[in-house]
């Protein structure tokens, strides 16, 4: 749908893939990632890119059927960029030379300096005679590719910097988009200039533009929106009101999973705030009722993923036949998805925000923000004048607090759950620490532990304190909170929740752990 310029990212499988879309959105250039299987020479004609970039992955070119691009890839007669394994791609293809890593792997820091001849794409990126940069690679290359030639050499890579000028085709050993090479996004930079890209990609562009893809993609068609209360859903809704006004509901489903005073605040905020029309529909009992005595999490996704269509497409038919329901899916959403293997079985995970949508169902999906990086989403919202305390709150999910409390749901737990959280939430508010946070919450553990209050003996839920740091919720760190806060914390929670005796802090990262429990 975009008219912006673009770049293609043909996916090899890195880890950090997503992080080259990430440099390149902050430069205001568009670009979209597509796995190497999905990228035939018909798609690249039509997709039409400005410039390609081979990303890293983990094969090695050495094997039978290593992952490739189209042989068009090399001529489009456009920039290329390769990256780790994409520089051993572009080597292999060309008439180059790959030998397998035995003896020269090389992960972690290492310091690139320059060669004599200067390159465009290093304008202004030795400032200081070298540079810091990240490796991450078991083969390497052994001969370049006619035309190539080396511009930057570091002591275990003597070809960490190669390119055959004529051709503008770049290859690099580290990885410029990762933050411990401190200046690539510098070395991106100077890719996208010299392929002439102007940095076009603005959010108020972006803003007109999904305005007029929604008109079309919806005619005088009804939408129903399924508002979950979390910034990516209302952003979504603003856009969707403005593109389409009345033709819009907005459907609020209570599935008895929210948190203290949620329905509340967005009721009044889309109905008092934005008049936006807005069923707020209570279906508690219906969720919870589905839900009892199940305690697998795939299981409890299902469900709820279930129940929630069930629900948009009684609401759908009673708002006067609805065709389209609208979610806020990102476009981490839509990547993850694609499996790396490929082929028809990709998992689509749209389905990601309400926790499973059926394969059938009867509405189609509008899904405004399917470009988007979540923090892209909120510019967008601030480019809408949606308030900053809705911007900035942190991710809630789809199936809610069912996912907090580990194991069998019971009112008496989420009862105890919703208190926990907000007071957990009141003191990182109160210590000024919500804007640091990427998100923040309480679960209740599956297990009773003994306590000695007063002068009697406890037996009651354990609680289980969350806060990561992260970019986009795919990576993620735990909070390192002061001692005097956890202990503050601790204390307030086992004084003002009753059922509560004691309270463990999680410091798992993301990888290993994930940032929900489930
Ligand atoms: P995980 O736990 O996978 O979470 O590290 C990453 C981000 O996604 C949210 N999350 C979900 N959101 N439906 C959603 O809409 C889900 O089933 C779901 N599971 C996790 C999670 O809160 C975090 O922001």
């Amino acid at each position: 749908m975009t008219q912006h310029q673009r770049l293609l990212i043909i996916d090899f499988g890195s880890q950090v893939t997503q992080l080259i879309a990430r440099r390149l959105r902050e430069l205001n250039v568009y670009c979209e990632i597509h796995p190497f299987n999905h990228v035939s020479d018909a798609f690249l004609r039509d997709f039409a890119p400005r410039a390609v970039i081979l990303s890293g992955g983990p094969a090695s070119v050495c094997d039978a059927g290593a992952p490739m691009p189209p042989a068009s890839v090399f001529t489009l007669g456009v920039p290329v960029l390769g990256i780790c394994y994409g520089q051993q791609v572009m080597m292999h293809c060309l008439g180059g030379r790959v030998e397998r890593g035995e003896g020269s792997a090389e992960f972690g820091r290492a310091h690139v300096t320059p060669a004599d001849d200067p390159l465009d794409l290093l304008e202004g990126w030795f400032e200081s005679g070298r540079e810091q940069v990240w490796m991450s690679h078991g083969d390497h290359v052994a001969a370049l590719a006619p035309g190539f030639a080396v511009y930057g050499t570091s002591p275990g890579a003597p070809f960490a910097i190669t390119a055959d000028k004529a051709r503008r085709f770049y290859a690099v050993q580290f990885h410029p988009e990762v933050h411990h090479t401190p200046r690539g996004a510098r070395l991106l930079g100077n890719f996208v200039a010299l392929a002439g890209f102007t940095g076009d990609w603005t959010m108020g562009a972006y803003r007109d533009e999904a305005i007029r893809a929604i008109r079309e993609q919806v005619g005088d068609g009804k939408v129903i929106c399924g508002l979950s209360g979390g910034v990516d859903s209302s952003v979504a809704a603003v856009l969707i009101h403005e593109a389409i006004g009345e033709q819009l509901t907005c459907v609020f489903v209570d599935h008895g999973l929210l948190r203290l005073g949620e329905a509340e605040q967005v009721v009044s905020m889309f109905r008092d705030h934005y008049n936006i029309p807005l069923v707020h529909a209570d279906e508690s009992a219906l969720f919870l009722g589905a839900l009892e005595g199940v305690s697998d999490p795939e299981k409890k996704r299902k469900t709820i993923g279930r129940l929630f269509i069930d629900v948009f497409q009684k609401h759908a038919t009673e708002t006067g036949g609805a065709e389209f329901l609208a979610q806020g899916t990102l476009y981490p959403d839509v990547i993850e998805s694609v499996s790396f293997s490929g082929g028809p079985s990709v998992t689509i995970k749209s389905h990601h925000n309400v926790g499973g949508l059926p394969e059938k169902m009867g509405l189609k999906l509008v899904e405004p923000l399917r470009e988007l990086f979540k923090d892209e989403v909120r510019s967008l919202g601030r480019e809408l004048g949606l308030p900053e305390s809705f911007i900035g709150r942190h991710p809630f999910p789809g199936p809610g607090l069912a996912i907090r409390c580990p194991g069998e749901i019971t009112s008496e737990k989420l009862d105890i759950l919703r208190r926990a959280d907000a007071v957990y939430i009141d003191q990182i508010r109160k210590h000024g620490l919500y804007d640091e946070i990427w998100q923040a919450f309480a679960a209740i553990l599956p297990m009773r532990t003994v306590g000695v209050m007063g002068d009697g003996r406890s037996y009651d839920y354990a609680l289980g304190l969350r806060a990561v740091t992260s970019v986009d919720g795919m990576t993620a760190d735990y909070y390192p909170f002061s001692h005097e806060f956890l202990s503050e914390t601790a204390t307030r929670i086992i004084n003002e929740v009753r059922g509560v005796n004691r309270v463990f802090y999680d410091v798992t990262s993301k990888p290993p752990g994930t940032i929900e429990l489930e």
